[in-house]
C-alpha cells in the first residue's frame, strides 16, 4: 500500500490520528534549498514521494525560457523549483486555500509565478504551455470538501475524464504533458479513459520508495 493510502486510510489507528495532528498546524519544508510553508489542509509535498519526484526529472531538463504550467499546483513547490531556473511559470489550482499558499511561498522565494485559481483548463490554456506537469488526484471516490481534491478523482473518475477530454480538445501536438501515478492508483483504468481521446501514456521514469512504486508518463496524441 501507497504512502498516501497509509496516511489517508483511513482504518490505520496509529497513522491517521498522528497524520491529521501533524497536518493541522501550517508546517514549513525545506527541498532543493527552497523554504516553504505548507497549509493546514494543502497537500504536503514533504510527506509524499510524488513532488519530489517531479522535482527530480524536472532538474534534468534545461527549463530556462520554457513556458511551464504546474497544473494543481498546491504549496507551489515544483512551481517554484521551475521558476528558479529561468521558468516563465503558471501555477493553477481549484483551491481557493492553495491559491494563496502559492501566492505565499512564491513571495517568499521572491520568485514571480503567475497564480490562476482555474479548474482544470477551464481558465488556462494547454496550448499556451510548452511542459505542463500534474500530480493529479486519484482515489476513486466523491472529494466531499475543497481540501479533498488533492485526493480523490470523483466515484467515477470525473477529474479524468474532464482532463482528457479538455486535452484532446485543446493540447498542441507540441506541448508536453508530464503525469506522475502511482501503482497505487487503477493504473490500467485511468490510460483506458486516455485511450478514449486517444491520448497514449509513455513512461518516462520510475522510481520506487517505501515499497511504492511512483511511474513518470509523458502523455501525447496518438
Ligand atoms: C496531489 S495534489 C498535488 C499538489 C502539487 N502539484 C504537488 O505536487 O505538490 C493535487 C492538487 O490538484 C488540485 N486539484 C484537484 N482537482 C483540480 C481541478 N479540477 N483543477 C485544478 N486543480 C485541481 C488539488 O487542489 C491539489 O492541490
Amino acid at each position: 500500500m501507497g504512502i498516501r493510502k497509509k496516511i489517508l486510510n483511513f482504518a490505520n489507528p496509529i497513522l491517521k490520528p498522528l497524520a491529521h495532528w501533524y497536518l493541522s498546524k501550517p508546517r514549513t519544508y525545506t527541498f532543493k534549498k527552497i523554504k516553504i510553508v505548507v497549509y493546514p489542509g494543502v497537500f504536503h509535498p514533504g510527506l509524499f514521494f510524488s513532488t519530489k519526484i517531479l522535482i527530480r526529472h524536472a532538474s534534468q531538463q534545461k527549463l530556462d525560457k520554457l513556458r511551464i504550467l504546474e497544473l494543481g499546483a498546491g504549496s507551489g513547490l515544483l512551481s517554484i523549483y521551475c521558476a528558479k531556473q529561468g521558468a516563465t511559470v503558471t501555477a493553477s489550482d481549484i483551491n481557493p486555500l492553495c491559491i494563496s499558499n502559492i501566492q505565499y511561498n512564491a513571495k517568499a522565494n521572491n520568485q514571480e509565478i503567475n497564480i490562476i485559481e482555474s479548474n482544470l483548463f477551464e481558465l488556462v490554456s494547454p496550448d499556451d504551455f510548452d511542459i505542463i506537469y500534474i500530480n493529479p488526484p486519484y482515489y476513486p471516490r466523491k472529494p466531499k470538501t475543497l481540501n479533498e481534491q488533492a485526493w480523490f478523482c470523483g466515484e467515477n473518475y470525473e477529474y479524468f475524464n474532464r482532463l482528457f477530454f479538455q486535452l484532446k480538445e485543446k493540447k498542441s501536438t507540441i506541448t508536453k504533458v508530464i503525469m506522475i501515478l502511482s501503482e497505487d492508483c487503477e493504473l490500467d483504468n485511468i490510460m483506458a479513459r486516455a485511450k478514449i481521446y486517444n491520448l497514449k501514456f509513455d513512461m518516462i521514469r520510475s522510481e520506487s520508495a517505501w515499497g511504492e512504486k511512483n511511474h513518470l508518463y509523458s502523455i501525447t496524441n496518438e
